[in-house]
């Protein structure tokens, strides 16, 4: 199931050179989420051996597309780790570092009750692994169990995956369906 995941992920992916900077190869998902088999395979492919969860956190805004159709398939329901400045307050605010500055992710301090829910968080592309970090911390600060984390693409040659499994420990699995 991972194998079919990753064979129709990576035929499909746009490959843009130079962008955003020269030298850059750019991973557009634009096509394989826009094609049936593509979204299928990757929705089962971010489930697989994923244990019993209560709720899917996707991260704003590429992991939005994926965490509504993973969040359906396990009859589960769906949270949105917003960018700053989206929601009401009171927010709970993460900040992570990005390449030139900073940027931050929040959640609602009140009226979400996921404290000790097992949560699974997806999102499309883990390079630094600076925002599934952030999305983790404030899951970790409402008092959810962060269960597993998983990912289409990771970027191999970026350390994210090392810092991002030291901070989940060895029983959260951080999963992801090819590398780019
Ligand atoms: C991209 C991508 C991941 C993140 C990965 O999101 O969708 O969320 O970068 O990078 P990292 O592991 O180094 O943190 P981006 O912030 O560009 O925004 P978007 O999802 O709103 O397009
Ligand atoms: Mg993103």
């Amino acid at each position: 199931e991972p194998g079919t995941a990753k064979r129709v992920i990576d035929r499909l992916t746009r490959r843009v050179a130079d962008f955003p900077e020269p030298g850059i190869q750019f991973k557009d998902l634009t096509p394989v989420l826009a094609d049936p088999d593509g979204l299928r395979a990757v929705v089962d492919g971010l489930l697989h051996d994923v244990p019993s969860i209560d709720v899917v956190a996707g991260i704003d805004a590429r992991g939005f597309l994926i965490g509504g159709a993973v969040a359906l398939r396990r009859d589960v329901g769906v949270l949105a780790i917003r960018k700053a400045g989206k929601l009401p307050p009171p927010v709970h605010t993460r900040e992570y570092q990005l390449e030139y500055g900073a940027a931050s992710l929040e959640l609602p301090a009140d009226g979400l009750d996921i404290a000790g829910k097992r949560v699974l968080v997806v999102d499309d592309v883990l390079a630094t692994g600076g925002t599934v970090l952030a999305a983790v911390g404030l899951l970790r600060e409402c008092g959810a169990q962060v269960v597993a984390v998983s990912t289409i693409m990771e970027i191999a040659d970026i350390p994210g995956r090392r810092t991002v499994q030291a901070e989940l420990g060895p029983d959260v699995p951080l999963l992801s369906l090819t590398e780019g």
